[in-house]
């Protein structure tokens, strides 16, 4: 890579920066070679009712098992909101902003400690105990992140389920954890539009008491008064239970290891998986990286734009900066409301430092054009993010000129559901950037690239992206299934955690992820499973077979083609297409609303059946002429006609 493309740390970036270059060498070697020692002095980051006496206990083999800190005890909620009201009490905690611009919301430290306090005892009196997981779908308002802090200060394990999902896949979820407690609310608002959250949670309890659950109590926000269905004895207004709660409320004792959340994630086969992650090593590991990576100092304004359904919103808009007593801003909107300069709007409004957003994003909103950035003033920028899929480096120039006037650096963060917390990433005030590169390992970090007969790859050179050593976010267990966490993360390559990513390492040791090598589609920075949008489509009654592969898009990053084999006598037509879009709506959500329907007489397959999916991914890119072998193809015709009657034409 030659030196036009790197963009060396500038002196501002570096003169109040927390960490320089000298610093991020000498901790990361530490970190490396001596974990306990290290991660034994980073761990008194957070306060500990009962201090640890022992750090890492930790294998990658066998049986997997992962334990941090392990006899330490501690209140996740308590290291948010209590450790912070005497230094910080009537700073704001949560600087709200409505979808509607003309709403918005300042909670203070001592308020939200108090919501939190009375919400905890609502769940308490409602018979919520320790351990009990409760389901969250809410819309992006202060009461989601109090729901998931209340839960956090009794010892009951939240699973926060996205408001885009589909009553299916809500109850999916509400049945794998066993959960009998959801909160909610009415309405959702986003673009000015209605979510309907609470008609959505009925309709997934109606599924899941179906299938044998048992749902007791669904505490309901009101957040737009529209109208709801309403079952007595079941559901509870959350301003009637909230009005005779105490805010007083004991923080329950936590071991280290003892779960705090669930949080369902795509994987390459089955439904999706219950990531589980625990107390200690999770808080310690998210309040770090949200320091030491956006280097965060007391006072500053902070905003990452993810929603608190995902792990962003949680490592990176609760955990962390509330534990860091920061002042996070909770966006309930969308990028495009009013009109494509919301964001720069906020910005300005409310004084935005640091600013974290995904490449779908900027990529929107650098096709909207530049007028709509230029007319805010955004001097209050010191530094920018992304994450969530590799950004291209002509994305992140125009965020880096245009959004940030050359002004601010961007923090490129690599890492996932399963990490807890960022692996991949830059540090602003010691590693210089190159566009498109997650560039170093964090801290504890120790990413290895093998190539698919398991070989190490030394120096420069592009592989399977694996992790070879824990770091204290990292995902305990798959909530109910260990085996499948054992099969599905350390099985490829024993020993090691494989991520699922492809990467390239280049000769100054910069790490460029380049996406997904499993079935695995990141849309908008969404992770979906090619097998559950082929099982919903296939769950419709004129569909037989389905395969579903990922094509580049523009702003998308990843788009949804699907190949479509229809039931015998049933006939394709435009209307067909336009109901089976509908259908994966309604069954997972409109985030799986695929992209291309092509409707395939045929399936492209192996004498044994196996679809050839390679065969697949290279017509839906348009790119037919390099199909590679075909010779091994039951029917080798298919792929004519696949080739044919392809939907994306470049
Ligand atoms: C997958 C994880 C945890 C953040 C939100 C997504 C992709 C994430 C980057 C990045 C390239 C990235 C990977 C990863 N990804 N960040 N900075 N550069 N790829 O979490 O839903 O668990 O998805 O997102 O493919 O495996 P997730």
């Amino acid at each position: 890579m030659s030196d036009t493309h790197i963009h060396r740390t500038k002196p501002e970036w570096k003169e109040n920066a927390l960490i320089d270059a000298q610093t991020y060498e000498a901790w990361y070697q530490e970190s490396v070679e001596n974990p306990d020692a290290f991660w034994g002095q980073h761990g008194q980051r957070i306060d500990w009712f009962k201090p640890f006496t022992k750090v890492k206990n930790t294998s990658f083999d066998g049986n997997v098992s992962i334990k941090w800190f392990e006899d330490g005890e501690l209140n996740v909620s308590y290291n948010c909101l209590d450790r912070h009201l005497e230094k910080r009490g009537d700073q704001v905690a949560i600087l709200w902003e409505g979808d509607n611009p003309a709403e918005d919301r300042k909670i203070t430290y001592r308020e939200l400690h108090a919501e939190v306090c009375k919400l905890a005892n609502v769940l308490k009196s409602r018979g919520v105990k320790k351990g009990d997981r409760v389901t969250i779908y809410m819309p992006m308002i202060p009461e989601a992140v109090a729901a998931m802090l209340a839960c956090t200060r009794i010892g009951a394990v939240h699973s926060v389920v996205f408001g885009g999902f589909s009553p299916d896949s809500l109850a999916g979820r509400i049945i794998d954890c066993k959960s009998d407690f959801i909160i909610t609310a009415d309405q959702g608002l986003r673009g000015g539009r209605a979510v309907p959250l609470k008609e959505n949670a009925d309709k997934a309890i109606a599924i899941a008491e179906k299938a044998g659950a048992k749902v007791k109590n669904v505490l309901v926000v009101k957040r737009t008064g529209g109208e709801i269905s309403w079952a007595d004895g079941r559901d509870l207004w959350y301003h009637d239970e909230m009005a005779g709660a105490s805010a007083e409320c004991e923080p329950e004792r936590m071991n280290a290891e003892d779960p705090l959340f669930i949080l369902y994630t795509s994987g390459s086969t089955g439904s999706p998986k219950g990531v589980l992650h625990t107390t200690g090593g999770y808080l310690v590991f998210a309040s770090m990286t949200h320091q030491y990576v956006f280097d965060y100092h007391d006072g500053d304004i902070y905003w990452c734009t993810a929603d608190v359904g995902w792990v962003t919103g949680h490592s990176y808009i609760v955990y962390g900066p509330l534990a860091n007593g920061a002042t996070s801003l909770v966006f309930e909107g969308v990028p495009n409301y009013p009109d494509s300069s919301r964001f720069w709007q906020i910005i300005d409004k409310h004084q935005v430092n640091i600013f974290y957003t995904a490449p779908t994003a900027i990529r929107a909103l650098m096709g909207a054009g530049d007028e709509y950035v230029t007319k805010s003033s955004r001097k209050s920028l010191r530094l920018l993010g992304s994450v969530g899929e590799p950004i291209n480096p002509e994305a992140w120039e125009w965020y880096y000129r245009v959004v940030g006037e050359e002004r601010c650096a961007i923090v490129d963060t690599w890492w996932q559901t399963e990490t807890g917390g960022i692996l991949i990433t830059p540090l602003p005030g010691a590693i210089d950037l190159k566009p498109g590169s997650a560039t170093k390992p964090f801290f504890g970090v120790k990413p290895q690239l093998v190539d698919g007969e398991g070989s190490v790859i030394e120096g420069a050179g592009s592989g399977n992206l694996c992790i070879i050593d824990s770091w204290p976010g990292q995902m305990r267990t798959v909530y109910g299934d260990h085996d499948r966490f054992v099969q599905t993360y350390f099985s490829t390559y024993k020993g090691k955690y494989f991520t699922g990513d492809g990467c390239r390492r280049d000769e100054d040791g910069y790490y460029w992820i380049t996406g997904r090598v499993d079935d695995v589609l990141n849309v908008s920075g969404h992770r979906m499973g090619t097998a559950e949008v082929e099982s919903a489509l296939v769950s419709h009654p004129k569909v037989s077979e389905a395969a579903v592969v990922g094509y580049p898009h523009d702003v998308k990053g990843q788009g949804i083609y699907c190949y479509v084999t229809l039931m015998a006598g049933e006939a394709p037509s435009e209307e067909l297409k336009k109901e089976l879009v509908a259908h994966v709506r309604k069954e997972i959500g409109p985030i799986a609303a695929p992209d291309k329907i092509q409707f395939a007489p045929g399936l492209p397959k192996t004498r044994s059946g196996k679809i050839m999916r390679r065969i697949l991914r290279k017509i839906a890119e348009d790119n037919y002429t390099a199909l590679g072998d075909t010779s091994t193809l039951a029917d080798p015709a298919v792929v004519n006609d696949l080739v044919e009657n392809r939907q994306n034409r470049r």
